[in-house]
């Protein structure tokens, strides 16, 4: 059940764009990618929706309903990995039926969806990404009774103030053109004593500005994922207290994976599976070709071949930010909305 539709983006899947309309919107992407760092921030509505209709059948292929990292353990599978990530925001939000959570850019629905089967509570995913949410009512579907959706942006939630009891943010606030007010806006929504956990992309103290290679990974990042920019773990800690949050913890958990299973392991084509084929140097070239004549005999939409190099830029890019420790994707952190201090006049005995 979709409760509200806000911001209509027109967003569609790829298989629905009409062939020649997949380049132009590869195009319009990375124009608005290429023209700076505030064009990014202004036009992020557009910006984030171009790329998640461009890319959600490829992650969904990929990836699976998840669209997320996790630290990983020696010998566990990636899927296995991202549903102890997934639980591990539940523990700490101590989630249970009856409650009321927030799913703040829910993506497809894969972990709200598991984390509503697992605890019982009820969820409401926000997305601004339409196609996305009608992949995630699928996906939900046996939990429709503990799931709904708002088609809506996160800069902007259309809710009233102290609505939920907890929310969660997995590896959707990267695309924020300003991360502050999007948490100012969560904070809103959040009834007081209520918590928000979450993981976000950033850089760590090992970046340095004045590395051209540091920089060029950066940006590979940066176009290979629709973000306006990425913020350092300290900024991100900022940005929640400016907010208004108490930060209950922050931290990086990327340094949990196990050393020889590191995070980004899986866009290495490391992981023994038919999936992770594609990711293979082999499997790239393979797809290219595959790709380029699909392309020429119309089996695929003109583009289909720069969407796959796109994501291409985006693997390498964040295998070389995990193997150089500039970049995680896992900052963790919790933080709790103060309860409102009492102002009734102490009393005397
Ligand atoms: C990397 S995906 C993560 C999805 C999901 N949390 C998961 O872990 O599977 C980031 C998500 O944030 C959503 N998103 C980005 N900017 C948004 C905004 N301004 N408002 C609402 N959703 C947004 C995207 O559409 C996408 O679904």
């Amino acid at each position: 059940m979709t409760r509200r539709t806000a911001n209509g983006s027109g967003s569609r899947s790829l298989a629905d764009l009409p062939p020649d309309e997949v380049k132009a919107v590869v195009d319009r992407y990375t124009g608005i990618h290429d023209s700076g760092i505030r064009h990014r921030r202004e036009s992020y509505r557009s910006f984030v929706n171009h790329y998640y209709d461009l890319v959600t059948d490829f992650y969904e292929f990929g990836w699976g309903r998840s669209f997320h990292f996790a630290p990983r353990r020696r010998g566990e599978s990636f899927q296995a990995s991202q549903r102890r990530h997934q639980r591990f925001l539940a523990d700490r939000l101590s989630l249970k039926p009856g409650m009321q959570v927030l799913d703040v850019g829910c993506g497809v629905g894969g972990p709200m969806g598991a984390l509503a089967r697992d605890t019982g509570a009820s969820f409401v995913g926000l997305n601004n990404n339409s196609y996305q949410i009608e992949r995630a009512k699928t996906h939900t579907r046996d939990v429709r009774s503990l799931c709904g959706f708002i088609h809506g942006d996160y800069m902007q939630i259309p809710e009233s103030a102290d609505r939920y009891d907890a929310a969660i943010a997995i590896e959707s606030m990267p695309h924020a053109p300003d991360k502050t007010a999007a948490f100012r806006e969560i904070f809103r929504v959040l009834r007081p004593g209520a918590s928000l956990a979450g993981y976000d992309w950033c850089l760590t103290e090992v970046f340095d500005p004045q590395n051209a290679e540091h920089r060029r990974i950066k940006e590979g990042i940066m176009r290979g994922d629709a973000l306006p920019d990425i913020a350092f773990t300290s900024e991100v800690s900022a940005s929640l207290r400016d907010a208004g949050f108490e930060l209950l913890e922050a931290r990086d958990v990327a340094t949990d994976s196990d050393p020889d299973t590191p995070w980004y392991r899986a866009l290495q084509g490391r992981d023994v599976s038919l999936k992770s084929i594609p990711r293979t140097p082999l499997g790239r070239v393979l797809t290219n070709l595959v790709l380029r004549a699909g392309e020429k005999l119309r089996v695929f939409p003109e583009g289909a071949r720069a969407v796959s190099t796109l994501l291409n830029v985006a693997a390498d890019s964040l295998v070389a930010g995990g193997q150089s420790r500039i970049f995680t994707p896992m900052f963790f952190f919790l933080a709790r909305k103060p309860c409102v201090p009492d102002t009734a006049p102490p009393t005397r005995d």
